[in-house]
């Protein structure tokens, strides 16, 4: 009929490149900007504390003198009126204060020069670039995450868009977001995992140039572990008609599925910025999607006219449209569709808004865990923190792809976001590669764990947070529940109590269809509703008998495992004697042993939380801390980093660049029984051992095997029941080769090999993509292997290598995956650790041809490999 494209009624555009970018407020700042008055007091607990001294990366501009001269502003009250969409009781809302805030600060002037700032392209975190502090808090990774950024990005908008409502998304900031467009004052939002958005239309100039200006604000003291600083998710331009789809304005549920139909809810609001009453049409058209996210064949559509929006309102509209046939999301299979709301008057497209979904039941039973569309389903999961290791926190989307790929390897089915909500991209990946996901808000309460975390946002802003929370995820048929809190310092006192039934009442009101959950140390909460509420426990095991106690005081409540495990480990170590006693395993050099037995006290091997899983069928499954390592919190055997130390934990089930520790292979052999694996530990090259006992471990999906060295047999050995291991504690060590022979109910199964090896002779460069995008953002991760000449792994080798490259791509990092290095991500030369290092490669943006990265190493082979940067279209 003649509508215009819906390209040219709602654009998304990237706001991504070509930004300005410096450290510190303006040096002659008249006017000091503070979100609110900062607790006094000394130290890391006690007070916010002073952020200590880093040097600038040469790249990195810093702002000088950044003194203020007057005390500073508070400017609380002009940033909260931002999230009033998110506040249900209009009561509550915030009124923004008369005047400009901010008006006179140099930065936010529309003719101010930045030509002396740095120029950079987001999503971009200022902490990753270092350098590492020897005497920084090691908890927080010893980076400089802290402290004031500012950004500013000029913003074309033609005259043609006079007419349109233009809005700034941002996917996430750290933290304590302020923004203003043209020198005038617009909005902001503190919290540093959040997703928003600023209205600019108000302040617009269309037919010319806009100057945008974004400052930061990350207070020393404020976080647990490594969170980055800035603009580290992607930004958006939204242009929309005065009449459009609100902001995560639709909410699509199936409230009933069958194998001939499934009927599918589309709750649309809409936001009439217009002064009249509008009466249009609402159409809904279900699209099938592939694999790869692109639009199918259309299944169903539904049309409704004469839907009257008043003037000024956003009001909302039900529609019902039924599927035939339909396909259902699940772990294996994960069929996905979308919804596209277009909103016509008088034959006049408006708005066309997409919302993809999926169609799938969630239930969990107190007595039997979890069900996916009525198929029983244990929770084989991971926590996983938000930062990509050496990239930081600056979200790359093939860098969430692989680690989402690698746990799928390992039979992992769930991701819990922890502590906070993830970058949406995470979400859409978990929906297309069929992935759960527990989406987690927030660390604490009103109560502190740190002096300057969220708790002092807590009062003002968690409604908002949470809101805005489940606007944005509802629809992902990956997030199958939300958790609202860990380990919180309330939980099982009354005020505790109240604040969980509280936000639990937030969740209901935004999405009725999924549980709240929280992750509790302590076996306090109880009495919600089983129908929304699921009870996580935080390493059970640690306090023997907590399950089936609460379980008999709480039969009608689904329990789970929200933290499990937390083995720790550092990739390729072994400490001998082998200590049974879970506080043994560490090296004077701060090293983990990888015989996957050590933990914190708090804390327990793998094989201990699988055998109480395997106790009790009512819970639902477990999630391990952690999947991969991240930067910070390294806590090795309960002794926290010392000053010249560690920067990056030892949980990881891989390491911080996603190499495999040998725990993945015991997850694996637990998680994927159908798959015939075995795994030998450890290598085999021990010269100074001959003749000493030297332990070997296995772990097998299979019930049995046998181990050989050189060729003679060391017994078979079979799995007990809550066994998950087998185990040869008193192999006396010869070089040669170690060889397992795995059985399955009496057939072969599986075998691994673990042979001594030559010196190391050659390096190995394997990209897991020889191909990749020239967009300036895609990725090829290329393993380095120091090996001997028969290109096997020399396990203890920390040879010292350069890489160079030529052609349209950069090294982006390079790293090891040891917890103690503190060489900068951004170094072209790097050590290996155990016999691997890690380059990651971008290709750049529009330039296609051959990429080529050369490792050079004393005494070893060079070695070049070749990467294909294929032009987008
Ligand atoms: C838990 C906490 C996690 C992490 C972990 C380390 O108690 O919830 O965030 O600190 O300990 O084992």
């Amino acid at each position: 009929m003649g509508a215009p494209s819906s390209a040219s009624v709602r654009e998304r555009l990237s706001l991504n490149s070509d930004w300005r970018f410096i450290k510190g407020d303006p040096p002659s700042n008249t006017v000091s900007l503070l979100y609110d008055v900062r607790p006094q007091g000394r130290g890391r607990r006690g007070g916010f504390g002073a952020a200590p001294e880093v040097a600038g990366p040469a790249t990195n501009a810093v702002a000088t003198n950044a003194v203020a001269s007057t005390p500073p502003v508070v400017i609380k009250q002009w940033v909260l009126p931002t999230g009033n969409d998110s506040i249900k009781d209009p009561s509550r809302k915030f009124v923004r204060p008369e005047g400009n805030l901010g008006g006179d600060v140099s930065y936010v002037q529309p003719d101010f020069d930045d030509s002396s700032w740095r120029q950079l392209n987001l999503p971009h975190d200022w902490g990753i670039e270092g350098p590492f502090m020897t005497n920084g808090d090691a908890d927080t990774g010893r980076l400089p995450y802290y402290g004031v950024g500012w950004y500013r990005k000029k913003l074309a908008i033609p005259a043609k868009d006079a007419d349109k409502s233009i809005f700034l998304d941002v996917d996430g900031a750290m933290s304590y977001s302020t923004v203003w467009l043209n020198g005038q004052f617009v909005g902001g939002w503190p919290y540093g995992y959040a997703s928003w958005r600023v209205d600019l239309t108000p302040y617009i100039k269309t037919g010319g140039t806009n100057q945008l200006a974004i400052r930061l604000d990350n207070p020393p003291n404020s976080s647990r572990w490594y969170p980055g600083g800035g603009i580290y998710r992607n930004v958006w331009l939204v242009k929309t008609s005065p009449v459009h789809v609100a902001h995560w304005g639709t909410y699509v549920t199936t409230p009933a599925i069958s194998a001939e139909a499934a009927s599918v809810n589309i709750q649309v609001t809409v936001d009439n910025g217009t002064a009249a009453d509008s009466a249009v049409t609402v159409k809904n058209e279900i699209f099938e999607l592939t694999a790869k996210g692109d639009k199918r064949k259309s299944v169903a559509s539904l049309a409704i006219d004469g839907v009257k929006f008043a003037a000024r309102q956003s009001q909302m509209n039900d529609g019902q449209i039924t599927i035939k046939n339909p396909k259902l999301w699940s772990i294996e299979k994960p069929q996905c569709y979308v919804v596209v709301t277009s909103i016509e008057r008088d034959g006049k497209l408006l708005d066309s808004y997409e919302t993809p979904f999926g169609i799938r039941t969630v239930k969990f039973d107190a007595d039997k865990g979890f069900f996916l569309n009525g198929e029983h389903v244990r929770i084989n999961g991971v926590c996983d923190h938000a930062d990509l290791g050496p990239l930081g926190s600056a979200i790359n989307v093939r860098a969430l792809e692989r680690q989402v790929q690698l746990l799928k390897e390992m039979g992992c089915n769930a991701i819990r976001t922890s502590h906070n909500m993830p970058a949406p991209e995470l979400l859409d990946l978990c929906d297309r590669l069929g992935m759960l996901v527990m989406d987690e808000s927030f660390d604490c309460w009103a109560a502190q764990k740190r002096p300057g975390d969220y708790h002092l946002l807590f009062p003002d802003w968690h409604e908002q947070d949470i809101r805005a929370e489940v606007r944005r995820d509802r629809n992902h048929p990956s997030v199958f529940m939300y958790s609202v809190g860990n380990e919180i310092r309330e939980q099982g006192s009354e005020r505790g109590n109240q604040i969980l039934a509280e936000l639990i009442k937030i969740v209901r009101e935004e999405d009725s269809t999924r549980m709240t959950v929280t992750a509790n140390n302590r076996a306090g909460f109880s009495g919600f509703s089983p129908d929304e509420y699921v009870f996580g426990f935080n390493y059970e095991p640690q306090r023997p008998l907590q399950y089936a106690p609460y379980h008999e005081r709480n039969p009608l409540v689904t329990i789970l495992s929200s933290e499990s495990a937390s083995c720790i480990s550092s990739r390729g170590i072994y400490l001998f004697p082998v200590d049974d006693n879970k506080s043994g395993g560490g090296m004077p050099d701060h090293q983990m042993s990888s015989y996957d037995l050590y933990a914190p006290p708090w804390a327990n091997a793998p094989d201990v939380e699988f055998a109480e899983q395997d106790r009790y069928p009512y819970l639902g499954g477990e999630f391990v801390w952690t999947g991969f390592d991240y930067l910070g919190e390294p806590t090795n055997n309960g002794r926290r980093g010392t000053p010249d130390s560690s920067r990056s934990s030892y949980f990881g089930i891989l390491d911080l660049d996603g190499f495999k520790k040998d725990r993945f292979y015991i997850y694996q052999a637990h998680w994927r029984p159908e798959l015939s694996m075995a795994h030998i530990l450890p290598h085999w090259n021990w010269p100074e051992r001959v003749g000493q006992v030297t332990p070997v471990h296995v772990y097998t999906s299979g019930d049995s095997a046998e181990l050989f060295l050189n060729g003679k047999s060391l017994g078979l050995k079979k799995k007990d029941r809550f066994e998950y291991r087998l185990r040869w504690d008193n192999v006396v060590y010869q070089p040669g080769e170690l060889k397992v022979v795995a059985y399955k109910n009496g057939k072969r199964w599986a075998t691994d090999a673990m042979k001594t090896t030559g010196p190391a002779a050659k390096l190995l460069l394997e990209p897991d993509r020889n191909r990749i995008k020239a967009d300036g953002k895609d990725l090829s991760y290329v393993t380095v292997t120091v090996a001997d000449k028969s290109r096997l792994l020399v396990p203890r080798s920390m040879n010292h290598i350069e890489f160079s490259i030529e052609g349209p791509g950069e090294i982006v990092a390079t790293d090891n995956g040891d917890p103690t290095s503190l060489e900068s991500f951004q170094s072209p030369e790097r050590n290996a650790f155990n016999g691997l290092a890690l380059v990651i490669v971008r290709a750049k943006e529009g330039q296609s041809g051959t990429i080529k990265l050369t490792a050079r190493s004393n005494g070893l082979k060079e070695t070049v490999v070749r990467i294909k940067s294929e032009s987008v279209n």
